[in-house]
């Protein structure tokens, strides 16, 4: 059994509903970091985007890997984490990396009337396809991978448990 668990994966690909599912489990405690920030900044994501901009948000992500910690912790992550090779080792350090696979067109019919996350506002299909790529090779450098797509909740957590 691992300390802290890291769930990473592209928006819409069940980060959070899967974090909460598998710390009820296990019987751990869970965090977001986007939450995190949220609360630090007193607001939204999408405020902060548009206020500051993407490179201002990346640091409030690299700063709340910094700061979240504590033993038996999943913590559930922005999308983009895992862009910056520093928080990639952070990760890495502090605990074990879950990566949620989910396939591009399951995450289009999920994220389809999203209107939270600021990286798919302007966004069409082909750029948004573009940016799952370009990320592919950083959350496969995950602990763990486990496809989600077409997959219960339930037989999620019971794959995840047996891996862990
Ligand atoms: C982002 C994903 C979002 C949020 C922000 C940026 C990204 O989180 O951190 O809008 O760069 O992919 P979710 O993956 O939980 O949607």
């Amino acid at each position: 059994m691992v300390n802290n668990i890291y769930i990473t994966g592209f928006m819409g690909s069940g980060k959070t509903t899967v974090g909460q599912a598998l710390a009820k489990s296990l019987g751990y405690q869970v965090t977001d970091t986007d939450k995190w920030i949220e609360e630090m900044e007193g607001q939204s994501i999408s405020t902060i985007f548009k206020q500051y901009g993407e490179p201002y948000f990346r640091d409030l992500e690299t700063n709340a890997l910094q700061q979240i910690s504590g033993n038996q912790l999943i913590i559930t992550t922005g999308g983009g984490i895992i862009m910056r090779p520093e928080n990639r080792e952070i990760m890495k350090e502090k605990g074990e990396i879950i990566y949620l696979q989910c396939d591009l067109e399951e995450v289009f019919l999920r994220l389809n009337d999203d209107t939270t996350r600021p990286l798919l506002e302007k966004e069409d299909k082909s750029n948004v396809e573009k940016l799952y790529q370009s990320r592919l090779p950083f959350y496969e450098e995950a602990d763990y991978t486990i496809n989600t797509t077409g997959k219960s909740i339930h037989f999620i957590v019971q794959e995840l448990k047996s891996l862990l």
